[in-house]
């Protein structure tokens, strides 16, 4: 078969509020995987190098006004001009770390009072991700880590209000893990979660969002 792997990779999102870790747990989380000669990838949403990504950008940084449902179908679209590359990538056997997703995309739009299911919709046909690890932090917790930066949703009171949305999406493929406890602990943690989910989505066809 060449080149070609017949094991797909595995989708791997992690989420959670902002300063709960993520981001560098996805890289540590990167460098064990390859470290272990996986093929595996680290991604992140919003992609800031596309136009639409750069449109999101610019909005974060208070640099643009857009109303809340523009805004929530750039990060929607962001998504979907990388879909096809991501099925691509999976089908050939590379694993994705993916630093946001949809959860993000539908719990930041919620907290700003727009229909839940009205967010949801147009996530619809997205892949599905094989596992979710959510970093949980409390939105106060989150707040003294080293203080938010400057963009738009760094405050605590939209925080609290993402950090009950996050709450109502929670599904099967979510993993709880207490952003809290001391950091090597969290990334062993995502270690064996994350080899676990490469072993047993291989039975498993790519299925969407959200079913
Ligand atoms: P980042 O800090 O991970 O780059 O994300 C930027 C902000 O965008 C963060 O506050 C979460 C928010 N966000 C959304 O509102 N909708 C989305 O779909 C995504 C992926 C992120």
């Amino acid at each position: 078969k060449g080149e070609h792997n017949d094991k797909r990779g595995a989708l791997i999102v992690l989420e959670g509020l902002d300063r709960c870790g993520k981001t560098t747990q996805c890289s540590r989380l990167v460098s064990f995987l390859e470290g272990r000669g996986l093929s595996v990838e680290s991604w992140r949403f919003p992609d800031r190098n596309t136009d639409i990504g750069g449109m999101i950008s610019s909005y974060l940084a208070n640099g643009s006004k857009l109303d809340d449902q523009t805004v929530h179908l750039l990060f929607c679209a962001n998504r979907w001009e990388k879909r096809s590359l991501m099925e691509n990538k999976l089908r050939n056997g590379t694993t994705l770390i993916v630093d946001r997703y949809s959860y993000s995309g539908v719990s930041f739009s919620a907290a700003k009072g727009l229909d839940i299911q009205w967010c949801k919709a147009p996530e619809n046909g997205l892949i599905a991700p094989d596992l979710v690890v959510f970093l949980e932090i409390s939105p106060e917790e989150a707040s003294r880590r080293g203080g938010y930066g400057t963009e738009r949703y760094e405050q605590l009171e939209f925080q609290r209000n993402v950090a009950k949305h996050y709450q109502i999406l929670q599904d099967s493929t979510w993993k709880v893990v207490d952003a809290c406890l001391p950091p090597e602990s969290v990334e062993k943690q995502i270690q064996e979660l994350a080899l676990e989910s490469i072993q047993s989505c291989q039975n498993k066809p790519l299925s969407a969002l959200w079913h």
